[in-house]
């Protein structure tokens, strides 16, 4: 039974994780990086789900990790626990993920968005980093893929400054795919979810593989990576699939395994 997590499946091949602690305005405790990483694991094993949805609630998606739980910690029992490490797991989760954030996305809660492959944003969300006004730094990857995400000149000003970006700014910045109201963002983040989830299930996985590929390698390795891994899409049933139905004026019927 989970305590800090719902998981709910809102449309045919579609997951939905909401972070369950609005009084805590969804702050992320230990407990809360087990279960959602060990959700997200489980349906990442299931044939049926193409595209999870990891959401708060209208007022935060998460306001960073519970500063309440590390506040009393050591420098010995956090470099023991290697704490915050087991966040990782998430970025081990093939299925495309989804972020869907309204109110503050705050520190833990920013970086817990930007491990998502895709952030869609209300008009009422507030992304930052504050971590150095309690006197630390970001600790989930932070200062790492909000520099990727939007260049060292804003990551600088939010990391050093700890002001947060309202969702405009955001997607000007490129943190964000896609701004919508916030009456909107649920319906609008299963819509793509549903998208996504319509796709072949190995293009879209590989896809993903190929889009991050860029972090971790130089360009030309990158599209060697690409090009290898577009060869072997042609041993799929979903490509063969996918470009007869092409040729023939049809809906393809991919296979999602
Ligand atoms: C624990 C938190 C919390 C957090 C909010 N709460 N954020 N508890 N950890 N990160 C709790 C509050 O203590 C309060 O509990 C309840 O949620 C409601 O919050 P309020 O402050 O009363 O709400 P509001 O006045 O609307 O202000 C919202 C807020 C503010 C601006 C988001 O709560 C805030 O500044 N929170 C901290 C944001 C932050 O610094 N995040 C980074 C954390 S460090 P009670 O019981 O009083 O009602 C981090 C680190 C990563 O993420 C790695 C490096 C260490």
């Amino acid at each position: 039974m989970t305590e800090t997590i719902a998981v709910d499946r809102p449309a045919p091949r579609v997951a939905q994780i909401t972070l369950t602690r609005p009084q805590a305005l969804n702050a992320l405790n230990l407990r809360t990086m087990r279960e959602l990483t060990e959700a997200a694991a489980d349906l990442d094993r299931s044939e049926d789900v193409g595209a999870i949805v990891l959401t708060g609630s209208d007022r935060a998606f998460a306001a960073g990790a519970d500063i309440k739980e590390m506040a009393p910690r050591t420098y010995s029992e956090m470099h023991a626990e290697d704490w915050f490490a087991g966040w990782d797991a998430l970025t081990r989760v093939r299925t495309p993920l989804i972020a869907a954030v309204a109110g503050h996305a705050l520190g833990g809660g920013c970086e817990l968005a930007m491990m998502c492959d895709l952030l869609l944003a209300a008009d009422t969300a507030r992304f930052g980093q504050p971590e150095i006004t309690l006197g630390v730094i970001p600790g989930m990857g932070g200062s790492q893929r909000l520099t990727r995400a939007i260049g060292k000149a804003k990551a600088m000003d939010l990391i050093l400054t700890g002001r947060t970006m309202k969702a405009d700014e955001a997607e000007r910045a490129g943190l964000v795919s896609r701004v919508v109201p916030a009456a909107d963002l649920l319906t609008e983040a299963v819509a793509v979810a549903s998208k996504i989830g319509s796709m072949s299930f190995v293009a879209a996985t590989t896809a993903k593989e190929a889009v991050n590929r860029v972090f971790e390698s130089t360009l030309a390795e990158g599209v060697l990576f690409e090009r290898r891994v577009f060869h072997a899409l042609f041993a799929t049933h979903d490509q063969k699939e996918g470009m007869a139905a092409f040729v023939e004026k049809r809906s393809p019927e991919f296979n999602h395994a």
